[in-house]
């Protein structure tokens, strides 16, 4: 007996003793198939272009793509994720909807260099492609008009799934999206073509080295459809509409400030839940560890392994080629 009273009989640190030990008794691993990678693929670039506030991404060429996709077939990730960057935009984004917009002309080259090794997905949403920057089309007073929207998500779904897309991220945050764009693809022929419905997308600051990457034109910001970072409740709603609007995936976005909605996402829903760990969140470890303060790889797999232990059941990371070479040589948080 010490002072402070008797020694303890329970020791938790048992299972801490030995790398063994810990391997034995981990409750989250990581695999490169849970793996999602963004692609930004840019129109009438010959070379890939460097994003400046997301130091390793790049906006592919058609032609750096291919390789790229062969890297992340080879690095055995479950797929890869699609953004196109136009050379032009109007008030509507036509450039969505055209068969030789950049976008649909990435997914057909992606579906032929990698679509049997990966699930080519495709971010469905109109901002890469409006000259104002807005998920969706502005109605006569400069609103974001909900329903003009959903009709234009119609016609890009088509467009994407007769390009070959698997699954069609649907990011805009209208009202409705997910059973309209249902109900497109099934009228239209296209029963098989997914929907991974961006159901809990917040308002986020941490989306702020994208608009760089895709180019974004947006003055102001997109508060009057994405969610109130404030606010839990309205994230587990999106994702039971999203399911009942017949998503086939759901996902929680950013990821690392909103890891208690993954984890009521997690709990609540009957299909599977992922994350998606965004450019700002990328970002901040490239910079850190950059400066020296944060050791790199440790920040790569504790992250991603904390998204998994939250609930997600897959992750879109820029970090995803990388992790898989780390998880492969055995490497954990
Ligand atoms: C919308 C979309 C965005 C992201 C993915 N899809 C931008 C936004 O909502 O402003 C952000 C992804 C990231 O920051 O990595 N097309």
């Amino acid at each position: 007996m010490s002072d402070a009273g008797p020694l303890p009989r329970i020791r938790p640190r048992r299972l801490r003793e030995t790398p063994a030990m810990r391997r034995l008794v981990a409750e989250t691993r990581l695999h490169p198939a849970e793996l999602v990678l963004p692609l930004f693929v840019r129109e009438g670039v010959s070379e890939p272009v460097p994003i400046g506030s997301m130091p390793g991404v790049v906006q592919h060429s058609l032609d750096s793509l291919r390789g790229e996709l062969r890297r992340a077939a080879e690095a055995g990730i479950g797929g890869v994720m699609l953004f196109g960057v136009p050379s032009s935009k109007d008030a509507v984004g036509s450039g969505a909807t055209d068969p030789d917009g950049i976008l649909n002309v990435a997914t057909r080259v992606a579906v032929a260099e990698a679509g049997d090794a990966l699930v080519v997905q495709t971010d469905l949403c109109l901002d890469e492609f409006t000259d104002h920057g807005h998920c969706g089309v502005l109605d006569a007073a400069g609103r974001v008009d909900n329903d003009a929207s959903l009709a234009r998500y119609a016609a890009m779904a088509l467009a994407q799934a007769e390009a070959g897309s698997a699954l069609l991220g649907l990011s805009g945050m209208m009202d409705g999206q997910t059973g309209v764009v249902r109900s497109a693809l099934d009228a239209a022929g296209h029963p098989r073509t997914g929907i991974l419905a961006y159901a809990a997308k917040y308002a986020s600051a941490f989306y702020g080295p994208f608009r760089e990457a895709v180019a974004s034109s947006l003055v102001g910001d997109r508060r009057s459809y994405q969610i109130d970072p404030a606010n839990r409740r309205q994230g587990a709603r999106e994702v039971l509409l999203d399911v009942e609007e017949g998503a086939d995936v759901v996902m929680v976005k950013p990821a690392m400030s909103y890891l208690d909605v993954l984890a009521d996402a997690a709990a609540a829903s009957p299909v599977p839940v992922w994350a998606y760990q965004v450019s700002g969140e990328y970002a901040m470890i490239q910079a850190a560890a950059a400066n020296g303060w944060i050791d790199r790889e440790r920040a790569i797999l504790e992250t991603l392994t904390g998204i998994r232990r939250a609930g997600a059941s897959a992750v879109l990371s820029y970090f995803a080629l990388e992790a898989a070479a780390l998880i492969r040589e055995g490497r954990t948080a």
